[in-house]
């Protein structure tokens, strides 16, 4: 296994350019189940998560090729409909193809996903949802098994209680595009990754509007086609590159990051005394001064992004007084809490809370990621830290960010990847 070595870093400097988002492009791959023409996807992040559900294309006997950066669909008439427990396992992003494979063949078969170490995560929405079409359900053997003979239009509400559900939505927008009739999805998840999903099938010839707002409209039609679609800039990315440059000081410049999508960030930057400014196509991050304590609370889009909340609360261990971070969408995302207690953050918890009393300086210690964002937070705590840290569990890291490392070190950080 990988480790990386953080050596003490900063003030950032510099340029970087955000890659596509990987969570925008997950779905928008299974999409491609919904049609037998091939589809082009450019700004695909080289990340295993992507690898991992092209296995799973692959598996159903969908034809999955990078072609110069862009990454080439091609389902042909593919028979296969299972998500087998091996590639599920992995990455729960992988129930985004039950939908599609019900609306395309009225069968699919997809292990159900288990906890994680983020939490419970149950699918009952995405059921709830894909029910409300006309599909059944059995679970057997750790598989959801799901028919439909033809799904009909419905209106469907797909608020659980932690608000809405990013890949419900998805799941049921995809379905409802070849879908008898009308579907309307109430409380639908409003995140941009949804409107970039919705933009993707709209490409494709599905009929929908209201993506981006709670009430999505899907019109069914017949079939969809091929089409070339790019993925929106990864906003996780570009807010964990704003982070690094508030937490280690500095000016730099995040190409691609889009103000409308990281505003929940922005505003606690600001609160935080970083200066923040929206440039053409770009956001631009300045800290010259210890930052100060902020509360923050995770919410749905456009609240404070809960895979933002580790890296902020990386930031707020070295800020002046005490912060709060209450995580509302999942109340056991914390693992990066006694990884930066080893480093000597002064972290207690009470329920969902964080709080966060600020220390001057961090110690490099060896820690361990054990989630995606958590290892982001650790990078970025690492580098701040005043001796050199040793990162385990980079596989979580290389999950989701497409090559953090270079862009960091391109910003002047010090870092290196052992491989083991
Ligand atoms: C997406 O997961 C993202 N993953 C997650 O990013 C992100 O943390 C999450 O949305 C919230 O923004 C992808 O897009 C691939 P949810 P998703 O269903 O859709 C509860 C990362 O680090 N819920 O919106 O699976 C759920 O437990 C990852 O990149 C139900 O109760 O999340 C949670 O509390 C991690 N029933 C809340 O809803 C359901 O059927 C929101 O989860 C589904 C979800």
């Amino acid at each position: 296994m990988d480790k990386l070595i953080l050596e003490p870093s900063g003030p950032l400097r510099g340029t970087v350019e955000v890659g596509g988002a990987k969570n925008a492009a997950l779905p928008i791959m299974a999409a491609c189940l919904l049609t037998e023409e091939e589809c082009v996807i450019e700004g695909v992040p080289h990340v295993t998560d992507v690898n991992t559900m092209a296995q799973i294309l692959s598996l159903l006997g969908v034809e999955v090729a990078w072609e110069d950066g862009r990454l080439a669909i091609h389902p042909n008439h593919y028979t296969g409909w299972t998500a087998p427990h091996e590639l599920v396992s992995l990455m729960r992003a992988s129930i985004c193809v039950l939908g599609p494979l019900l609306a395309r063949h009225g069968r699919a078969k997809v292990s159900m996903p288990g906890g994680c170490i983020i939490g419970l995560r149950p699918v009952d929405l995405h059921l709830k949802g894909l029910e409300a079409l006309g599909a059944t359900f059995t679970i057997e053997h750790g598989y959801i098994i799901g028919r439909a003979e033809r799904l009909r239009g419905a209106t469907i509400h797909l608020s659980g209680p932690f608000g809405s559900s990013v890949l419900a939505t998805g799941n049921v927008m995809m379905a409802a595009t070849l879908a008898d009739g009308v579907t309307i999805i109430e409380h639908a998840a409003c995140e941009p990754e949804v409107a970039d999903l919705a933009n993707g099938l709209v490409e494709m010839g599905a009929k929908i509007t209201g993506q981006g707002t709670p009430h999505i409209r899907v019109e069914g039609v017949l079939r969809l086609h091929g089409a070339r679609h790019r993925i929106l800039p990864d906003r996780i990315e570009a807010g964990t590159l704003m982070i690094a440059a508030a937490m280690l000081g500095g000016e730099v410049t995040v190409k691609g990051a889009i103000s409308e999508h990281l505003g929940g960030l922005i505003d606690k930057l600001r609160e935080a005394n970083v200066a923040v400014e929206s440039l053409n196509g770009s956001i631009r991050v300045r800290s010259d001064r210890r930052v100060k304590g902020v509360q923050v609370t995770t919410l749905p889009f456009p609240g404070f992004p809960t895979d933002l909340q580790a890296q902020m609360m990386a930031m707020m261990t070295m800020s002046e007084g005490v912060s709060v971070v209450t995580e509302k969408i999942y109340p056991e995302r914390f693992t990066h809490v006694p990884e930066l207690r080893r480093m000597g953050a002064q972290i207690t918890r009470e329920g969902p809370s964080a709080i966060v009393q600020g220390v001057g300086r961090l110690s490099g210690a060896p820690v361990t990621a054990s989630d995606l964002r958590a290892s982001a937070a650790l990078v970025l705590a690492g580098l701040a830290a005043d001796t050199v840290t040793e990162l385990s569990g980079v596989e979580h890291l290389d999950r989701g960010y497409e090559q953090l490392e270079t862009k960091l070190t391109h910003l002047g950080a010090a870092i290196r990847r052992e491989r083991g």
